[in-house]
């Protein structure tokens, strides 16, 4: 867990040197140079080498059917629009493409370990990039052509990801949980291209969202439904992975009723905004549940892979076309 702890470090001094970060009025700036970069993650040590080289997904079953009858082809396909800016894991090269990827592999990495299926990201605080951080890992993970990926909007109270995918929030994770829809009437997958401008983006084809629908007061009795583990366990006999976003861990306990369902646990923490005993009570909270580790997000100095032994990752992904 050392190396957990340097990243949060280096968080708590870029925080007290008072470095330039993106604000709730600067939202989508800055994308390309402030990547959210993979840190410390717990496990494995030593960290391996090679971590461009995806692992076998997991065996999928021949027929996308979950024991509750499931059907993923079936979901309903709605018009979508979504927010490029905010979804820097769709572009061709760049810093943030390339943290995404890096973080994908290290969950490859994690999951050669140990079985894996659904990660809940969470964080201590608002505003720390959860969001950002659950869409574009979904996102990366989905535009491997193998994967298919449930994107869950677990914050039923400041529910988000239906913005920056730019469709409909009902219904949602809330009125499944609420008993008042099943499984697959609060999915909903990307139309093709011609009813939405989202269809022919990499990765979307493979990605299907559960957004939040509205929790309101009852949000906290809701993510304890038992429910929300059978969720899980369905979809998990038909998605590859599920990233599951959540509300902060500090001020409420939607996000631990979640982990004691989910696989693994991804914490967030800011680039100098997240405060080292923050990102500790943080993961106090999270004491029962499978921490894979934080990621840093907006470091404002992303890693320059390029000049690295001469690689240069711009002209690696000309040659391969396009990402996995
Ligand atoms: N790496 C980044 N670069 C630039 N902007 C970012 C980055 N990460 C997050 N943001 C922006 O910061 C704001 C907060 O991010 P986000 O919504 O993901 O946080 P959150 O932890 O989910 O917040 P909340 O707790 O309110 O749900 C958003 O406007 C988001 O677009
Ligand atoms: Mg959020």
């Amino acid at each position: 867990m050392s190396r957990i702890y340097e990243a949060l470090q280096k968080a708590e001094s870029e925080r007290a040197s008072g470095s330039s970060l993106p604000t709730r009025e600067e939202p989508t700036r800055g994308y390309h140079a402030r990547a959210a970069a993979a840190l410390a993650l717990a496990e494995p040590e030593p960290e391996l080498e090679n971590d461009s080289f995806p692992s076998a997904p997991l065996p999928i079953p021949e027929t996308f059917h979950s024991p509750l009858g499931l059907d993923v082809d079936a979901v309903c396909a709605r018009p979508w629009d979504p927010n490029l800016a905010a979804l820097p894991a769709l572009l061709e090269r760049g810093p943030a493409v390339e943290q995404f990827r890096s973080l994908r592999s290290r969950i490859y990495e994690l999951r050669d370990i140990k079985p894996m299926r659904s990660i809940l990201i969470s964080s201590g605080l608002p505003q720390e990039g959860k969001s950002f951080v659950a869409t574009n890992l979904a996102l990366s993970l989905a535009r491997n052509r193998n994967s298919r990926v449930l994107l869950i909007d677990g914050d039923m109270r400041r529910y988000t990801l239906h913005k920056v995918l730019g469709c409909d929030p009902h219904p949602g994770l809330a009125d499944y949980l609420a008993n008042r829809a099943d499984m697959q009437e609060v999915m909903q997958r990307c139309a093709p291209p011609k009813n939405g401008s989202g269809g022919n983006l990499p990765g979307i084809a493979n990605l299907t969202l559960i957004p939040g629908g509205d929790g309101g007061d009852r949000a906290s009795d809701l993510s304890a439904s038992p429910r929300f583990a059978e969720l899980l366990q369905n979809a998990g006999a038909v998605f590859d992975w599920i990233i599951i976003d959540s509300s902060p861990v500090l001020p409420v306990s939607d996000a631990v009723n979640y982990s004691r369902a989910a696989d693994g646990v991804l914490l967030v923490a800011r680039s100098g905004v997240t405060q080292f005993t923050t990102a500790q009570q943080a993961q106090a909270q999270l004491k029962t549940a499978n921490l894979l580790g934080f990621v840093l997000n907006a470091v404002a100095k992303a890693p320059q892979l390029g000049s690295y032994y001469g690689y240069d990752s711009r002209q690696e992904q000309a040659h391969a076309g396009t990402l996995p």
